[in-house]
C-alpha cells in the first residue's frame, strides 16, 4: 500500500523528501528514512557506489515509482536523462525528435521558435535538420538535453550523462547544464549523478547516497577532498 503523504506543497522547498522509504518487490530496501531537500535552482550532484540506489531515487523523483512511506513534494517539472542518449532519441532528425517533446498546445510558429531556442541553448543551432545517426555522442547527449528543454522541464535528472563521453564532450555538457542553472530568468534545477569526482567542482552542492540515505549537501570541493583519498583504493 502506498502510504506516502499527499499534502499541499506551498511554502516547501523545490524538492523535499522526508523519511522516505522504498523497497523493490523482491524486498531490496533502496530508501530507508531518506530525507533531503533542495531549495534553489542550481547544479546539485549525487555520488554513491554501484547499487546504492541513485537511479531508483531518480525514478521516484520523476514519478515513475511511488514511495511506500514518507513524504515527497516536488514543485518542478522533471525530465530524466540517461547515460546513453540512444535510449531516448527516437526520431530520424534533430527537428523531428524535438517535435516529439513539444507541448501540444503550441502553434507552428511557437514550435519553430521553441526548437530553435532549445538548439541554441545546447549550442547546436545549425543542426536542426541533421540526421541523428550523424551526430557524435556528445551532440546526441546535448540533443537529449534540448528535448528536455522543449518539453518545458525545469528539473533535469541526469543519470551519469557524461559516462560515455570523452573529456571535451564531457566538459561541454557540464558547461551547458551549469549555464542553464544560472540563467537570470527561470534557471533550471539539475540533479546530476556522477562517478567522476572531477565533475564535483562544477556543482553548487554535492552529497553522497549511502545506506538508503542522501546527504548532507556539501560544497563540491569539500566532498571531492573527502572522497579523493578513498578513490582508487
Ligand atoms: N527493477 C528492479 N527490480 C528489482 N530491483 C531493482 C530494480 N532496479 C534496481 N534494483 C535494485 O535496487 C538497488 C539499487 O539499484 P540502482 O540501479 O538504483 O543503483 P545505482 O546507485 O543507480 O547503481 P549504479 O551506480 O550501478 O548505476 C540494486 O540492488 C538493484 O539491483
Ligand atoms: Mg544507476
Amino acid at each position: 500500500m502506498n502510504q506516502a503523504k499527499k499534502v499541499s506543497n506551498q511554502g516547501l522547498p523545490l524538492i523535499s523528501l522526508r523519511n522516505a522509504c522504498f523497497s523493490w518487490p523482491n524486498g531490496k530496501r533502496v530508501l530507508d528514512k531518506c530525507s533531503f531537500s533542495i531549495s534553489n535552482a542550481g547544479l546539485w550532484m549525487i555520488v554513491g557506489i554501484n547499487g546504492s540506489g541513485k537511479s531508483t531515487l531518480f525514478k521516484l523523483l520523476n514519478g515513475m515509482l511511488k514511495l511506500e512511506s514518507g513524504f515527497f513534494s516536488c514543485k518542478l517539472k522533471p525530465s530524466l536523462m540517461f547515460q546513453n542518449p540512444d535510449h531516448q532519441l527516437l526520431m530520424p532528425s534533430c527537428r523531428s525528435d524535438l517535435m516529439l517533446n513539444l507541448p501540444r498546445s503550441l502553434n507552428n510558429y511557437e514550435r519553430h521558435r521553441s526548437i530553435q531556442k532549445a538548439l541554441y541553448q545546447v549550442r547546436m543551432q545549425d543542426m536542426e535538420s541533421r540526421p541523428i545517426h550523424t551526430l557524435s555522442g556528445g551532440q546526441k547527449q546535448r540533443l537529449a538535453l534540448a528535448g528536455a528543454l522543449t518539453s518545458g522541464a525545469n528539473l533535469l535528472l541526469l543519470d551519469e550523462p557524461t559516462a560515455l563521453l570523452d573529456p571535451s564532450c564531457q566538459q561541454s555538457v557540464l558547461e551547458i547544464v551549469q549555464q542553464l542553472t544560472r540563467k537570470p530568468s527561470n534557471p533550471i534545477t539539475a540533479l546530476w549523478i556522477t562517478h567522476r569526482l572531477e565533475e564535483l567542482q562544477y556543482s553548487d552542492g554535492a552529497a553522497i547516497m549511502d545506506s538508503g540515505r542522501v546527504g548532507p549537501f556539501l560544497s563540491g570541493k569539500e566532498l571531492f577532498d573527502q572522497l579523493k583519498p578513498l578513490a582508487g583504493r
